[in-house]
């Protein structure tokens, strides 16, 4: 048999290496995409069952460029782990207008049309898994990083419920959803005091792990960590109007 086909988004840095390192012990084969060649092309190399394909998952028509080049390759996807994203710190007035639109395309637009353009194939073998990477920011508002929340409300809104659409096809489909992690996420998202939330950050390894395990259940949503599994119980307990002013403290 051959071995299952894994299509890793934003796998040069963070989360997505891990990914990678824990999927390529398992055995897949496996499809690297991010912007940063250099950087796939060494782990690709360091892993011997991954290719590397360099692209701006962000620019429109992007999706489809990367499943023709996986096409070329005689290749169908058995595991999509949509996983590139970024955030942005600052106020909508402020960040600028293409970032935060680009924030939407990638962390949303992107996510959704890959998953559209795989599912299919997956419904029809009676097989395959889409862990989409969303966050505890999924669970209430983010003054200081609106879009960045908005666009992982999204994702666990549609994993959600996309998880319910292919219920009895064999595709599993889970909602990964970290709080801090170390990772280069807070560089790239330049929040201004992100050290209180750095204080609490996990290691990116056993979020992944966590991860994966979910999605090899088929758990609907995963939060790693006792201390995220209570910070996203906040919406139970405390009325919308105050989470988004506690939110807001944090950024
Ligand atoms: N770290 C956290 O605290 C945290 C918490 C909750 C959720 N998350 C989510 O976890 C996911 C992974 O983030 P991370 O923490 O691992 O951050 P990271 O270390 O900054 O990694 C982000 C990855 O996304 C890729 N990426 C960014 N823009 C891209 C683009 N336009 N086209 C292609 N790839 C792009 C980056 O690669 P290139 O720059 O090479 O393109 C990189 O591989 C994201 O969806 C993030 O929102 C992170």
């Amino acid at each position: 048999m051959t071995a299952p086909i894994v299509l890793i988004t934003g796998a040069s840095a963070g989360l997505g290496v891990d990914f990678a390192r824990q999927m390529s012990a398992e055995g897949s084969r496996l499809v690297l995409v991010a912007r940063r060649a250099e950087r796939l092309e060494a782990l690709a190399a360091e892993l011997g069952n991954a290719r590397a394909v360099a692209l701006d998952l962000s620019e429109a028509g992007a999706a489809e460029r990367l499943l023709a080049n996986l096409a070329d390759h005689g290749e169908h996807v058995d595991c999509l782990i949509n996983n590139a994203g970024f955030g942005a710190g600052g106020d909508v007035a402020t960040i600028g207008a293409a970032r935060q639109r680009q924030m939407i395309d990638l962390n949303c637009g992107l996510l959704t049309e890959l998953t559209a353009l795989v599912l299919p194939g997956m419904i029809e073998r009676g097989r395959g898994g889409i862990l989409n990477v969303a966050s505890t920011a999924a669970f209430q508002p983010g003054p200081g990083a609106a879009v960045y929340y908005a666009t992982k409300a999204f994702v666990l809104s549609f994993t959600e419920a996309l998880h319910e659409e292919v219920a009895g096809t064999g595709v599993h489909v889970t909602a990964l959803c970290p709080g801090p992690t170390k990772t280069e996420f807070f560089e790239v998202a330049a929040y201004g005091d992100s050290s209180r939330l750095e204080k609490f950050a996990m290691s990116s390894a056993p979020v992944v792990a966590a991860g994966l395990a979910g999605l090899a259940r088929n758990q609907t949503v995963v939060i790693p960590g006792t201390v995220n599994k209570l910070g996203a119980q906040g919406h139970r307990l405390l009325p919308r109007a105050v989470l988004r002013k506690v939110a807001k403290l944090v950024h």
